[in-house]
């Protein structure tokens, strides 16, 4: 029998093939391959789908996040807060930046930031939060920009699992001081290679980001900024991009199809995080068991491939310093967390294949 596999990006590329390649020859016959035109458009076209007057295409994900802390970082602070359940990218791109790092738990519901939590721990050396919408739910953006607010701190959403998520105050994207995007293959919006995005309604921190992510430049050879880098979409990307932007929102909508088919199945004792409504774009279909590994082992022994995001919490990553917190509902979650195939082409007899392993798992 064949693996129900967790990705398979090959079948989205047969969708639409051909109107692809001509895309990719349309703009290598151009002869234009980096801040170009495709790139200014699809930039236009990201940001009206956000709804924010200011997107900026750049080289990834973790790029984006770290251009756009320097970017937001009010002059005197020093750090840098976020989950620690969140594989890690912010912990990272912060370090980058030249921040220290400092972690605050996550609500075991919801498995995003704990607005609570962070209200406790946040102090007023942090200038900037980053809320990732973990799995694609979005998380409680309102709670968490006044916790940070209050202290001074920005608020950085970090959607790279949550691209298309609609909460009644906006798109995810659009709900606090700026956004960061992965367009990494296999995203929801994925491009055929690297790629990311800054937003933010703010024209300063979208003028700074412009800056910081060419070199510093204001205008071209003259570096106004210190701390400026290389970091660019190319054209070929942009392209690619325009093509499946349109199909996003059917795409994630089929995601989270497949995760209600799970949530359906699953057995008392194996909870499916719910992707019930467009708050949520389906990136991860993640279930939580007391044995994981044994749950794990079942999904194998069925021939369902499975992956853990994310094992290790970052205060407790090697090379990274945790400074000895204690995180304790993050640290029981890396415990008891699984990842179930979930992609928009997955066929019915996979989806019922995974379905009918995990009904029949005995907790
Ligand atoms: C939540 C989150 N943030 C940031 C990133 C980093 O994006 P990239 O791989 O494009 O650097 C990823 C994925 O890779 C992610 O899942």
């Amino acid at each position: 029998m064949d693996w129900v596999p967790m990705n398979d990006l090959s079948r989205s590329v047969s969708l639409h093939r051909e109107e692809l390649l001509a895309d990719l020859v349309d703009t290598l016959d151009s002869g234009w391959f980096l801040l170009g035109p495709r790139t200014t458009a699809f930039a236009a076209e990201l940001a009206a789908y956000l709804d924010v007057p200011h997107v900026v295409p750049v080289g990834n994900g973790t790029d984006a996040l770290e251009i756009a802390l320097k970017a937001l970082m009010p002059d005197g602070r020093t750090t840098v807060l976020c989950a620690a359940n969140a594989g890690g990218y912010g912990s990272v791109a912060a370090r980058r930046a030249g921040f220290a790092v400092s972690y605050a738990d996550v609500d075991p519901a919801t498995h995003c930031l704990d607005p609570d939590d962070l209200a406790a721990r946040i102090s007023d050396e942090v200038g900037v939060v980053i809320v990732t919408h973990l799995y694609g739910r979005a998380a409680e953006v309102d709670r968490i920009s006044e916790a940070a607010h209050a202290v001074g701190a920005l608020v950085l959403e970090d959607c790279a699992q949550a691209l298309g998520g609609l909460t009644p105050a906006g798109r995810v994207g659009s709900l606090a001081d700026a956004a960061t995007f992965s367009f990494y293959p296999t995203k929801n919006l994925g491009a055929l290679g690297d790629g990311g995005a800054v937003a933010t309604s703010f024209d300063e921190v979208a003028e700074r980001v412009r800056r910081l992510h060419q070199y510093g430049w204001d205008t071209k050879y003259r570096i106004a900024d210190d701390g400026g880098r290389n970091s660019r979409l190319d054209e070929l990307q942009a392209a690619v991009l325009s093509r499946r932007l349109p199909l996003l929102d059917d795409w994630n909508s089929a995601r989270r199809s497949v995760i209600s088919a799970y949530a359906d199945a699953a057995p008392d004792g194996v909870r499916v995080l719910p992707a019930a409504d467009e708050g949520h774009t389906g990136h991860l279909a993640v279930v939580e068991a007391d044995d994981r590994d044994a749950l794990r082992a079942h999904l194998e022994a069925a021939r369902v491939r499975t992956d853990v995001h994310y094992p290790t919490p970052d205060h407790q990553q090697p090379g990274l310093d945790g400074g000895g917190v204690v995180l304790p509902v993050t640290e029981r979650l890396s415990t008891r967390v699984l990842s179930v195939p979930v992609f928009p082409e997955l066929r019915p007899d996979e989806i019922s294949r995974v379905g009918e392993a995990l009904a029949s798992f005995r907790p």
